[in-house]
């Protein structure tokens, strides 16, 4: 089963997130983990005459965009996303607002999905990112999926990271590197997206 791992990064936080997550699915087998980027709506301009967002951009360069039939063959799907005054990014929510098709055909009803999010600061808004990003999943008919408190890490974390789902704190200069607690709340995430997925399809 395909989990794909769809994301936004401006500063590749979000991006080392949705590595972990994709470490978290291996661990189960007969997952395999997707990650795809979405459209970058920053101009290029304003991104290469920033060497923060151009070093991100560079190392993101590799990795495939998302198409409709990334979520199309998908049993699973985690969404990443940097939080922007509260809130999903606009990169993001502009590749979910191209789903209507999906939505029209009923594909994307009875997969499970997850959010993950990484904000500058620890009370910067990353439960409202995530279960903001809730609303549309549940339109589109995703069983959503967080992480339950039998992942230790969630009592224990200084950073980011919550039963809604995986986050971490970049600091104010986006370069706090992820933590131990907050990339074991990564991996249980991909885990338990890949675990109920299988079960979902009667694995
Ligand atoms: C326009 C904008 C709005 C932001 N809003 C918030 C916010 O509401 N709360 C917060 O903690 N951080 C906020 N940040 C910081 C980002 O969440 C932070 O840069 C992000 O964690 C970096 O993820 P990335 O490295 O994947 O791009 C904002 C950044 C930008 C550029």
């Amino acid at each position: 089963m395909k989990l794909l791992i769809v994301y936004y990064s401006t500063y590749g936080n979000v991006y080392r997130m949705a590595q972990l997550v994709a470490e978290g699915a291996r661990e189960i087998q007969g997952v395999e983990p997707v990650i795809c980027r979405v459209p970058e709506l920053i101009p290029p301009q304003v991104v290469d005459s920033r060497p923060d967002m151009k070093a991100a951009s560079d190392l993101q360069r590799d990795v495939p965009l998302v198409t409709k039939d990334s979520f199309r063959e998908a049993g699973a799907i985690a969404f990443g996303t940097p939080t922007r005054f509260g809130n999903v990014s606009a990169q993001l929510k502009n590749q979910i607002d191209q789903l209507s098709e999906l939505w029209l055909q009923g594909v994307l009803e009875g997969k499970p999905a997850g959010v993950f999010t990484s904000t500058g600061s620890l009370h910067g808004g990353q439960e409202t990112t995530i279960l903001t990003l809730m609303a549309p999943l549940l339109h589109l008919g995703f069983i959503l999926v967080g992480v339950p408190y039998s992942t230790p890490e969630l009592f224990t974390t200084q950073g980011g990271g919550s039963p809604y789902g995986p986050g971490h704190v970049a600091g104010p200069d986006n370069r706090r590197a992820i933590d131990p607690q907050e990339a074991a709340i990564c991996r249980a995430l991909g885990r338990r997206l890949g675990e109920i997925g299988l079960q979902l399809q009667g694995k």
